[in-house]
């Protein structure tokens, strides 16, 4: 007998034959109903179990996270909170899960613990609520750019350039630790390496992706990316996937719009097709907040905020006016703030959480930053009047809860701006010829941004930390599984 989905059989009405499921026991109560689960949906089917019908041994065995098999006929369902339920003929059980060596309890257990257990996780409320919508947000980013007629482009994972020229790399080489041969400098002789250069494991696909956009008019990549930057913290990972597009033609103010219209497609996305885990996710926050300070707490549920997000136009400002303000805030005044505020240092993140959640209360795209802290790519502004440095243009999108969520910019199209560029901050022209043909050759405006994808999966989900929206983490100390 074929096996259907618990996702089909909860949209059937009762009929008068035999169907077979498969799945997770979830819960299994007074020897009789069973909570069976198999990933198709939020929801779980119900089960009915003869107890008398049944071997006492078996019985015994539909523990939490047994896999069974069942056959029997599916009725309307006697009780409240489903409308049909399967009355079970035979079951079988496919795989035990003795409840005395499993690591898994059907009690509340901590992210921590679970984080450990990541080869199990997936298959609680939780987890499996926020894959799904991983997997659904992941669908929505290509959806997205291919209605737009946008090209997928992929970029190298193995490259020589450091797109970012910050230094977090990891390196790309076969030679064994301590026994690399050396060069007449006494430095590690890469020439004799694999690529015969020395490579690194991609921070960002940008530098390539505006290759494509230079010659396929808009392109978009989503790809794993590898910081080696030593952040524990829960916005932070080693190894994460990054959407970049990058747009022939599109000024800083084109990038804002299309930032703002992506980010409001995917979470309506999630809303619209995800809506029981997103229901789950927002009552389990509300639960975990429950006895939290007021100040505490979230401003509004996790539903509530996707709504208001989606609903609401982000605000704008530019890097000069975001100083401004948090000069004048409560937090400064009262030195409250951990980093200095000064026009020419980067925003650390207590600052951008105070203008997003506390100062505007909604998303903010902060944009025309000093040109100091930037990436050499960035584009130089005109100088302007009550500036007091110079700036490019570059733009960050500040989320609730997450902090930067895009970061992206003009780029600089003028070679000799460009050049000059990189020799102040030393990043060397020789090894990004390519780019600098680019200038050269049929060069055009063009700009573009990068979404952490994680990030996107933490604000929708309502997840606090980032290693529980990616199915297996590697942070600073941790690559299991
Ligand atoms: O701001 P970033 O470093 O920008 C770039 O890499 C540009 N090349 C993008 C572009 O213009 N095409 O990174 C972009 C985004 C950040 O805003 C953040 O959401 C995410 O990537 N991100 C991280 N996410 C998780 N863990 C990390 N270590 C991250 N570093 C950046
Ligand atoms: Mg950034």
């Amino acid at each position: 007998m074929r096996r259907i989905e618990i996702e089909k059989v909860l949209q059937q009405q009762p009929i008068d034959e035999e169907i077979t499921v498969m799945g997770w026991v979830r819960a299994f109560r007074s020897n009789r109903f069973i909570a069976l689960y198999d990933g198709s949906s939020f929801n779980t089917l119900q089960v009915v179990v003869d107890f008398e019908q049944q071997p006492e041994a078996l019985l015994k065995k539909i523990n939490f996270h047994a896999c069974i098999k069942v056959t029997g006929k599916l009725v309307a369902s006697q009780g409240a909170g489903q409308s049909v339920e399967l009355l079970a003929d035979t079951v079988e059980l496919l795989g035990e899960a003795n409840p005395e060596e499993y690591s898994l309890q059907p009690k509340k257990m901590t992210m921590e613990f679970l984080r450990e257990k990541a080869h199990f996780r997936m298959r609680t409320n939780t987890f499996s609520a926020v894959f799904r919508i991983r997997h659904g947000l992941a669908f929505a980013v290509h959806q997205f750019f291919n209605d737009k007629g946008y090209y997928y482009l992929h970029t190298p994972i193995i490259t020589g350039s450091d797109a970012e020229g910050a230094g977090e790399m990891f390196r790309v080489t076969t030679f064994e630790p301590n026994k690399a041969p050396l060069n007449d400098k006494g430095e590690v002789d890469f020439k004799k390496d694999f690529f015969g250069k020395a490579t690194n494991l991609t921070v960002s696909g940008q530098l390539q992706g505006e290759i494509g956009a230079l010659a396929l008019g808009k392109i978009y990549t989503f790809g794993p990316t590898f910081r080696a930057e030593n952040s524990n913290t829960s916005r932070h990972l080693a190894e994460f996937w990054m959407i970049e597009p990058e747009v022939a033609f599109y000024d800083i103010y084109d990038n804002m719009d299309l930032a703002e219209e992506f980010c409001k497609y995917l979470i309506n996305y999630a809303l619209k097709h995800y809506p029981d885990d997103i229901a789950f996710l927002d009552a389990r926050l509300k639960e975990e907040e429950k006895n939290l300070p007021k100040d505490k707490k979230r401003l509004m549920g996790l539903l509530e905020t996707l709504e208001f997000v989606v609903n609401n136009d982000f605000e704008r400002i530019t890097y000069t006016q975001a100083v401004h303000i948090l000069r004048n805030s409560k937090p400064y005044k009262k030195g409250q703030f951990e980093f200095p505020v000064e026009w020419g240092t980067d925003l650390q993140a207590e600052h951008e959480r105070f203008l997003v959640e506390k100062h505007f209360k909604k998303p903010v795209i902060v944009r025309d930053y000093p040109a100091a802290f930037k990436a050499f790519y960035m584009r130089l502004n005109e100088k302007s009047e009550n500036v007091p440095g110079e700036t490019v243009a570059a733009m960050d999108v500040l989320f609730p809860g997450v902090g930067e969520l895009i970061g992206g910019s003009q780029r600089e199209e003028r070679l000799e701006v460009l050049v000059a560029k990189m020799e102040k901050m030393g990043v060397h022209p020789e090894e990004l010829w390519w780019y600098l043909e680019l200038r050269k050759f049929g060069g055009a405006p063009h700009a573009g941004f990068g979404m952490g994808f994680e990030r996107m999966v933490q604000f929708v989900t309502g997840m606090g930390n980032i290693r529980d929206v990616i199915a297996f983490p590697r942070t600073p100390g941790n690559a299991e599984f």
